[in-house]
């Protein structure tokens, strides 16, 4: 079993050295303080009724030691964490900057060459990274376990998250400030890549590989893994739960009934204006919560999650 979370940043070193040193101090001082309490209770018991205690009014030395010893610890303590906070407070002077959303609940990450992607961040390998945040509705907060770095976002300010990762692969982020009905939905990963794959990624050539290979998987499934990695799990159930957004349980062909009284019948024209602009036929009972998917999904991908949802009956 692993007590921590793989240790892939510049930070990992530095914040679980700190937590080991902490418990470390913690235990042994559990162990010492328990061990003489339960000597000295049985070391000074009453062994007779005219056993009498002598009057002890302090011990000089004594009290100067378990004054002296806390103190020590504490500032030793307290300067790993300055060190450490200070680094992580600190943007390298070449750190790539990218823009974090977070929104009920999904993240989209739009990158300084126009980029832009959902719940899925891309990273190089070794290199600053300054995330610059801001949410468009409630408190969220981004949490990289692996990174060790955490950050509320909030809605009328930025905020910042400085990090470097150190090991290719691919981590968890997760939203970690309740914020409404499917925050444990809210998930993503992040994907350290090489410096030349994430070359290939910038300029597009993988997204060509990564199609190519789509284009071997069967539209409904394809439809069903960007139904996950999209997000558009976080408010449509596939049960016919009722969501922040209708089920898409028996959705296609059925009728629906707009917030203006006119109404349509849910075929794939429907269905993809919805993806595409979500705000110009609201379903009575809904609200404009959810977000365009226009530049993040390509026509192929919008008609396989049309025969994804034609499937779910
Ligand atoms: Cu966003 Cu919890």
């Amino acid at each position: 079993m692993e007590w921590l979370p793989t240790s892939a940043s510049t930070f990992a070193p530095g914040v679980d050295f700190i937590l080991w040193l902490v418990t470390i101090i913690s235990v042994l001082s559990c162990i010492v303080v328990g061990a003489m309490l339960v000597y000295l209770v049985v070391k000074y018991r009453r062994r007779s009724d005219n056993d009498s205690t002598p009057a002890i009014t302090h011990d000089s030395f004594l009290e100067t030691l378990w004054t002296v010893i806390p103190t020590i610890l504490c500032v030793v303590i307290f300067i790993y964490g300055y060190v450490y906070y200070d680094e992580y407070t600190t943007t390298p002077k070449n750190a790539i900057e990218i823009n974090v959303t977070g929104k009920q609940w999904i993240w989209s990450f739009d990158y300084a060459n126009g980029k832009k992607t959902l719940n899925d961040l891309y990273v190089p390998v070794n290199q600053p990274i300054r995330l610059v945040m801001q949410s468009t509705d409630v408190l969220h907060s981004f949490f990289v376990p692996a990174f060790r770095v955490k950050q509320d976002l909030m809605g009328n300010r930025y905020t910042y998250i400085n990090f470097t990762a150190t090991k290719e692969g691919v981590y968890d982020l997760y939203c970690t400030e309740y914020c409404g009905t499917a925050h444990s939905d809210m998930l993503g990963k992040v994907h350290v890549l090489s410096e030349a794959k994430f070359a290939a990624w910038e300029d597009g050539s993988a997204d060509k590989a990564k199609k190519a290979s789509a284009a071997n998987i069967p539209p409904a499934e394809l439809g069903k893994q960007l139904y996950s990695s999209k997000g558009c799990v976080a408010c449509h159930s596939i049960d016919g739960a009722d969501g922040v957004g209708p089920t898409w349980k028996g959705l296609f062909a059925k009728n629906r009934v707009f917030t203006d009284g006119t109404s349509a019948n849910a075929d794939e024209n429907y269905i993809k204006e919805s993806i595409l602009y979500p705000g110009e036929k609201m379903v009575e009972g809904y609200g404009p919560v959810m977000p365009s998917y226009k530049g993040l999904l390509d026509d192929a991908e919008i008609t396989a999650i049309i025969e994804y949802i034609k499937t779910l009956k």
